[in-house]
């Protein structure tokens, strides 16, 4: 596990996809624990109904913003408000970029639509939203690489990683459309990204939250069923998110703070 958690030197940050499931729990947890960040931005890409417009009507401090994120037009609105609601000389500190589905097919049942839109949800959209945020918001502020300054989090899952997923493993999850997009999120992290933003002191990293109880995640405890819950694995996360230092650039994080294997 890491130690400090920095948010109190975070001016901003913006998570897509809020409303539910992770997404939503790292928000409640920005905004209501210990990390008190700055501005928090939630997107949600429906905001009647939202659980996050219920946390917007509550005592908490959120700006919430429509993100459709494999939509450009929607990108480029949202980045318009999102322009609007930071102070004027100062860019965005903090890019989580979590939305994510999950489109189970195996080799006998996968298409080419179903990885398509897996494909344009976890790995194109993080891509174009990060594009268009660092051209127009700019990067965050001045000095060490963390997110006092400025820093990409593309959340990516261990069944994108190649070297843990042979042998027994890779019988378990034949999921061809998710894992083939959280490889992608890998390598646009840590290969791509972190090259071309590092000159402008843009810390890139992947993360993996730990096998998790949402509607992806499924059900808690039962055979095979996912150990932690929303609230273990985002106190986690946002513990390794702030502590983040330039060691971490490129690199793939456990929920734990451990670096993974691609
Ligand atoms: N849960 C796990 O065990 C686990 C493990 C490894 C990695 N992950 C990764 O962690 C992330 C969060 O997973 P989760 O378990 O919280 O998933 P989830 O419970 O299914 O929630 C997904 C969230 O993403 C939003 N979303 C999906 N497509 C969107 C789009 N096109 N535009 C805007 N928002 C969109 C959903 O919004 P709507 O409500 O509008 O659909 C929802 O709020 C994902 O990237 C997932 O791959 C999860």
């Amino acid at each position: 596990m890491r130690g400090t958690v920095s948010f109190k030197t975070c001016g901003s940050v913006l998570v897509t996809g809020a409303n539910r499931g992770l997404e939503l729990q790292i928000v409640q947890n920005l905004a209501s624990g210990g990390f008190s960040p700055g501005k928090i931005i939630a997107t949600t890409r429906n905001l009647s109904g939202s659980q996050v417009e219920t946390y917007l009507m509550s005592e908490l401090h959120l700006l919430v913003v429509i993100l459709y994120v494999v939509r450009q037009d929607s990108i480029e609105t949202c980045v318009e408000e999102v322009e609007r609601l930071l102070d004027e000389d100062q860019g965005l500190n903090l890019l989580i970029n979590i939305a994510g589905v999950n489109l189970e097919a195996d080799f006998q049942v996968v298409t080419a639509e179903m990885t398509m839109e897996n494909f344009r949800t976890n790995a194109v959209a993080p891509l174009m939203i990060t594009k268009v945020i660092c051209g127009r918001v700019g990067s965050g502020g001045k000095g060490a690489m963390g997110i006092q300054r400025a820093a990409v989090v593309n959340v990516s899952s261990l069944l994108g990683s190649v070297e843990l997923n042979w042998g027994d493993r890779a019988n378990v999850f034949k999921w061809y459309p998710y894992r083939t997009s959280k490889v992608s999120v890998l390598r646009l992290t840590s290969r791509c990204m972190a090259v071309d933003l590092e000159p402008d002191g843009i810390l890139c990293v992947a993360v993996h939250p730990g096998w998790v109880h949402t509607d992806m995640g499924g059900s808690r405890g039962e055979r095979r069923g996912a150990p932690l819950s929303p609230e273990e694995s985002v106190s986690s996360v946002l513990s390794v998110i702030g502590a983040l230092t330039a060691k971490d650039h490129g690199t793939f994080l456990n929920y734990t703070g451990e670096q993974l294997p691609w």
